[in-house]
């Protein structure tokens, strides 16, 4: 199968690259260094890459950013940046997907733990990851039969935890992390968020 995967060169991205290129062919996107440029804070530039990449079986998101800071602290713009990015960009990765994923097809997004564990300095951040799994569960009831749409929630990741100087066994490891993607592509399931946690 065709697997476009969008935020390859990151840490889970290139896990799950890693795990996926076993079985299927992997077109990489980013802003910079994969196989097709995208900003998925820019919907043009969405459209552009179903363009150029052609018809695929299956999608897989885990890019995108969100501000991270205190509440009295984010401003206008910090929420509107992480609203149309982190947001809106998996969303109309949604939305765009027509006649471009095979029908049975899925897409894959990526919310996180923040969506339900507050945390002081993640407002913008737990909203968004909010919104990612509410709008999965919509979707999916609304392209039943056309396209499966889950979304994945890591926990912290170990490697993440230790770039951060803290404790990596509190975490889970990239690599487990990316056995849920694949899950996510195999599974017949859809408008599933799937945790993927230290056990
Ligand atoms: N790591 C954790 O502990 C953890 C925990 C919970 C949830 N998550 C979520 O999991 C996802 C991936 O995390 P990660 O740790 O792998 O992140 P990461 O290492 O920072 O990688 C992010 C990837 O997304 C791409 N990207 C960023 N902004 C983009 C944009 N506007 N358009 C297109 N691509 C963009 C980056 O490449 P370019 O910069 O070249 O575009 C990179 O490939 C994120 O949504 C994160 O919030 C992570």
């Amino acid at each position: 199968m065709r697997v476009l995967l969008v935020g390859a060169t990151g840490l889970l991205g290139t896990e799950i690259k890693r795990l996926l290129e076993h079985r299927h062919e992997v077109i990489t996107a980013s802003r910079k260094g994969s196989d097709v440029a995208v900003d998925l804070s820019d919907k043009a530039s969405i459209v552009a890459l179903y363009e150029r990449v052609g018809m695929v079986g299956a999608v897989v998101c885990v890019g995108g950013a969100a501000k991270f800071k205190p509440l009295n602290a984010l401003d206008d713009s910090d929420y509107a940046f992480s609203l149309a990015n982190k947001l809106m960009g998996q969303v109309n990765l949604v939305r765009c997907a027509s006649g471009h994923v095979e029908t049975g097809g899925s897409i894959t997004l990526t919310s996180g733990t923040l969506a339900q564990e507050p945390m002081v300095g993640a407002a913008a951040v737990s909203i968004v990851n909010a919104g990612l799994e509410g709008f999965v569960r919509v979707a999916a009831l609304e392209l039943q039969g056309t396209l499966r749409v889950n979304v994945v929630s890591p926990g912290w990741v170990a490697e993440t935890l230790e770039s951060m100087g803290q404790d990596p066994s509190q975490g889970i490891a990239a690599a487990e992390v990316a056995k849920v993607y694949q899950r996510a592509i195999d599974e017949a399931i859809t408008g599933q968020t799937l945790l993927a946690a230290r056990s």
